[in-house]
């Protein structure tokens, strides 16, 4: 059995990650450390707890040393999700951000400094799940892509905590030779996301007639990428050979681009085709409010690195058919 250890599973992607992990391996025993402070937490974690035997949740914070320490002894691999998401509250308090973000990565590198030193190679592994807001922002007209060399130029506490962390991370591979790898996502959608995230808002704001806001022009391109494919891109590097990698980052992205008015018609378009709305026209519901300071215009991601290396590259690529999905599951909860 391998004992493989998440954090921050009872999120968006890490619950996307647990039910992928256990849905394909029966060798894997599973535990999620998260401390639950965002209602939807408690749907991701009910929905894990009934399925899976192997699946074990310890609510806790992954600042608190002590109780690290012991998860981390009795793991073979970790997948560090656990962190402050929120670009908007990280505007208004980046405390906490740098607190979890930072402190609270460090916390478990110190872990896996003192409790793995007995055997480092081959048999554990350490990925720190980061993302491309690291990168900082493009220009709209800009048709360069972020590759893993790319300048790194966070521009908000969020992405400014992610960068520092995974700093850190690299600080601790190449210093104490721990088994690190670095992955940086572009934006994710699926189902289980937190409802004031911005694709749930829209078909939430669909669903209940309350408005849908829209940042500034709407015109800020975002790199969009089913959550699935991310599962698919971890696994594939959980289960490669971190020993032959001269670098330590993997940029995981996509072909799809979308401005978010775009986005927003698109899913607009297929409610309307689905669901029905009392004559009401969605696009009423709209709101182009006062612009978040500091907006990135724009991410997009070159994932060659990843494609050459390992084979990856995204598999669920047709964005119709999967938002339908989304939309059916955020409608029928
Ligand atoms: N969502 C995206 O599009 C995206 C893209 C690239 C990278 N990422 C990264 O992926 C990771 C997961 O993102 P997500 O969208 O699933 O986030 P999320 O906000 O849905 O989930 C984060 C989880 O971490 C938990 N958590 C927060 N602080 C904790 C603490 N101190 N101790 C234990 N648990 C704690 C929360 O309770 C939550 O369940 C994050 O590190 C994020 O930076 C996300």
């Amino acid at each position: 059995m391998i004992n493989m250890l998440v954090t921050g599973g009872c999120g968006f992607i890490g619950s996307n990650f647990i039910e992928y992990m256990l849905k394909k391996y029966d060798d894997i025993k599973l535990t999620n450390i998260d401390n639950m402070q965002h209602h939807d937490t408690i749907y991701n974690h009910n929905y894990l707890k009934g399925r899976f035997k192997r699946y074990h949740h310890v609510f806790g914070s992954i600042n608190d040393q002590l109780l690290i320490d012991k998860l981390v002894k009795n793991s073979d691999y970790i997948v560090h999700f656990a962190a402050e998401t929120h670009v908007d509250a990280s505007l208004i308090v980046p405390e906490n951000f740098l607190d979890t973000n930072i402190n609270g990565t460090l916390t478990i590198l110190e872990a896996m400094r003192r409790m793995w030193s007995d055997r480092c190679s081959g048999e554990r592994k350490f990925i720190y799940v980061s993302t491309d807001e690291v990168y900082g922002s493009l220009a709209l007209d800009d048709d360069t892509k972020f590759t893993e060399e790319s300048k790194l130029d966070p521009l908000n506490p969020y992405s400014i905590s992610k960068l520092a962390a995974e700093r850190m991370a690299y600080v601790y591979k190449k210093t104490y030779g721990l088994p690190i790898m670095i992955t940086r996502c572009s934006n994710n959608y699926g189902i289980r996301q937190f409802s004031d995230k911005f694709i749930p808002k829209v078909i939430l704001g669909c669903k209940h007639l309350t408005e849908i806001p829209i940042y500034g022009t709407g015109l800020n391109v975002r790199n969009w990428l089913h959550v699935k494919d991310h599962c698919r891109a971890l696994d594939m590097i959980l289960r490669s050979n971190f020993d032959q990698y001269d670098d330590s980052v993997f940029n995981i992205g996509s072909d799809l681009i979308l401005d978010n008015n775009t986005l927003v018609d698109i899913i607009i378009n297929l409610i309307r085709q689905r669901y029905d709305i009392n004559g009401v026209t969605l696009t009423n519901l709209v709101r182009h409010i006062e612009d978040r300071p500091g907006h990135d215009l724009k991410y997009h991601l070159s994932y060659d690195r990843i494609k050459k290396v390992l084979g990856w590259s995204p598999m669920y690529i047709d964005f119709n058919v999967n938002m339908i999905e989304i939309i059916n599951w955020y409608y029928t909860r």
